[in-house]
């Protein structure tokens, strides 16, 4: 069955977090891998935020389907700086993903296609 998620977030509210938590937040959320690509950036809020969304916009999109653990829902860029799903650290081919951020807020779009 196809499926469609979207989520918008605050840039200010993830970085309160990041900020309040540390460590244990970002590790409750996020995959080693996206951590590292977020804080290679200067500014590493807005792309926390989007892929908080884009954990969001998952559970949307594959409801009712149970979801894993917010870190085991991945983004991770090619080298064009495209987005990709992974699942549990597996390629997910049938899940696409946009991601775009502003000063204020970033949103992530998922689409399921179907398998067959
Ligand atoms: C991809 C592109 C459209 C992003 O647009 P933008 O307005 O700068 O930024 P947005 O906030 O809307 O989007 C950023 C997100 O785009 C996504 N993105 C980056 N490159 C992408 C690509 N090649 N294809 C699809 N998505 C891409 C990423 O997910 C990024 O967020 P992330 O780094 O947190 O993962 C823009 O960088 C682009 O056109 N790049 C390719 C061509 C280029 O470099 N042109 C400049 C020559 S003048």
């Amino acid at each position: 069955m196809p499926g469609l998620g979207i989520d918008i977030e605050e840039i200010a509210r993830i970085r309160d977090l990041a900020e309040r938590f540390g460590q244990r937040f970002l590790e409750r959320v996020y995959s080693p891998l996206e951590i590292a690509y977020c804080y290679r950036h200067d500014n590493p809020f807005p792309h926390l935020t989007a892929r908080f969304a884009a954990k969001e916009a998952f559970l949307k999109a594959s409801s009712p389907v149970a979801a894993p653990p917010f870190p085991q829902v991945e983004v991770r860029n090619d080298e064009s700086g495209a987005p990709h799903l992974f699942l549990r650290g597996e390629a997910t081919p049938h899940y696409l993903i946009s991601i775009s951020h502003t000063r204020e807020t970033a949103v992530a779009v998922i689409w399921r296609i179907n398998e067959s």
